[in-house]
């Protein structure tokens, strides 16, 4: 592959379009977005369309429809025989600026206008948008993986099976009642009856020991982690993290200013060495149920060290049970929190993965001691509401939906993890395994160390599988290479489809 064929796979890998947005216009934004970040830089040869749309994995149609959108718009210009090149865009610009030096014309009109995002982030990777400090250094580091709704994307849950008519019934009745105090700003950590529904659920479904008052109804795990990184911890802290480790949880402690040190993780869970005790961690921050993204379960063992060293060290540890609802053999995990005597643990969850990722709800429970300092910043820093959303999840959870809604998802998604998991050994060549672990969303199979994850990824998404590269989710790096491959929202039919060419592209790059 050329170096200009990479480049416009990782693009097209890397943005996030519309499912149903047409593979020419992908290739066409792709290569806009880069001439105008100028990673292709004018003059730059492009490949010829049949050698891309090889690499690619594209018709050459596409390509050449593609090419044409783009020298229609003064992007590229080809020259008969010699092939086709990128336009000089400074030179154009320049030539067609008007005499108050406002843009006109076809070309500066489409380079402002179809590239708001573009522009803004070749302004913030030049760190020359009038942002703060920290604002520079959160843009400098490179978003984290984004999520297209394709077949294998990692972590959505099948929308499909969301039972929205009886939602809806729930959420009109909540509406006709009209009540007053569900239009006002959450007050003493959320609607008091999904407190006590949350409380139930924890104590019977993840053995949490939890009294009402503790739970704290968020905005989601996101939310929950950055009150915690707050309240928890100044600017300069060190936080433990899982290496590798949850991107989201990443970024908040980033944005708080954080030191991050990364602990490494093998099949017990976080393995503590000698010397990452010899720092001192404010906040730990562990997935002890199924490891993200490995899918690792913290041992007996390891979680009473964590729990001793919690305590020697004065710091928090944060638990993410974000994903326990699926677990598809014998009997869900206890929670870390359960084991607790010292009241060092935060819990924290989600409805994102077992109801849908815009609600946006999730809960926070806290150690009775934080209870007070909790409440008030979320409601200072937050001003919490959409209180008929959570009355509508409240009776969701306390009429018996909430269990037969996981139950019947969590058979489904068991079914579309074996079918997956058959789909894909008939094809894996040897060295190459897929993991074992009971739960969640999505398999890891696990690359030689020679395999380019990172370039397997990108191959599979030029045939619009959306796998992600564990590679990507170290910090250190000492790393192991795999792929993340997501089955819930996957039909039967695109497992077995799309499981087969996932299975033949690995086997190719492993043989490569
Ligand atoms: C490890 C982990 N925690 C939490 C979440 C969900 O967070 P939120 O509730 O903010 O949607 C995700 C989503 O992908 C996740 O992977």
């Amino acid at each position: 592959m050329s170096p200009t064929s990479d480049l416009l796979a990782a693009a097209l890998a890397q943005s996030g379009f519309h499912p149903r947005l047409p593979q020419q216009r992908r290739l066409y934004e792709a290569a806009k977005a880069a001439i105008h970040q100028q990673r292709l830089g004018a003059g730059s040869k492009l490949p010829s369309s049949r050698d891309l749309a090889r690499d690619l994995g594209m018709a050459r149609n596409t390509v050449i429809a593609a090419f044409e959108q783009l020298a229609a718009e003064g992007y590229v210009v080809s020259a008969r025989g010699s092939g086709t090149y990128v336009a000089d865009l400074q030179a154009h610009s320049a030539s067609m600026r008007g005499v108050g030096g406002a843009p006109q014309g076809r070309l500066a009109a489409g380079a402002n206008a179809g590239s708001g995002v573009v522009a803004a982030a070749a302004r913030s990777a030049s760190g020359a948008a009038g942002l703060s400090r920290r604002g520079r250094e959160l843009s400098s580091v490179a978003a984290g993986p984004r999520f297209e709704i394709q077949p294998f994307a990692p972590g959505d849950p099948d929308f499909s099976s969301f039972p929205f008519k009886l939602w809806q019934r729930l959420q009109n009745r909540v509406w006709r009642e009209a009540r007053n105090d569900l239009l006002d700003y959450g007050q003493s950590g959320g609607h008091l009856p999904l407190r006590q529904a949350i409380t139930e659920y924890l104590r019977i479904s993840r053995s949490v020991k939890v009294e009402v008052e503790q739970v704290m109804i968020t905005a989601g795990t996101q939310q929950s982690l950055d009150l915690c990184a707050q309240l928890l911890a100044d600017a300069g802290d060190t936080a433990w993290v899982e290496d590798p480790c949850y991107w989201g949880a990443r970024r908040v402690f980033q944005a708080r200013e954080l030191k991050l040190r990364p602990i490494t993780v093998d099949s017990d869970g976080i393995a503590i060495s000698a010397a990452d005790l010899s720092t001192h961690p404010r906040l730990i921050y562990v997935t002890p149920s199924h490891q993200y993204p490995t899918g690792a379960v913290m041992s007996l063992a390891r979680r009473r060290e964590l729990l001793d060293v919690a305590v020697r060290k004065d710091a928090w540890i944060l638990e993410d049970d974000y994903d326990s609802e699926f677990r598809y053999t014998g009997r869900p995990l206890a929670a870390l929190q359960g084991l607790d005597n010292d009241d060092r643990v935060l819990y924290m969850g989600t409805f994102s993965k077992v109801l849908y990722p815009g609600i946006k709800v999730g809960y926070l429970v806290v150690p009775p001691a934080l209870i007070a300092a909790f409440r008030s910043a979320l409601y200072d820093l937050q001003r919490p509401g959409q209180l008929t959303v959570q009355a509508t999840l409240a009776d969701f959870i306390t009429l018996g939906h909430f269990t037969a809604h996981v139950r019947k998802i969590r058979q489904t998604y068991g079914a579309r993890r074996e079918l997956l998991r058959h789909m894909l050994a008939q094809k894996l060549p040897r060295g190459v395994t897929i993991s074992r672990e009971e739960s969640g969303l999505h398999l890891v199979v696990e690359l030689p160390d020679h395999v380019d994850d990172v370039a397997l990824a990108q191959r599979a998404a030029a045939q619009e599988i959306s796998v992600k590269a564990l590679s990507t989710y170290y910090l250190n790096k000492r790393v192991r290479r795999g792929l993340l491959v997501g089955y819930a929202y996957c039909t039967p039919e695109q497992i077995t489809d799309y499981g087969r060419k996932l299975g033949a592209i690995i086997a190719a790059e492993v043989a490569a």
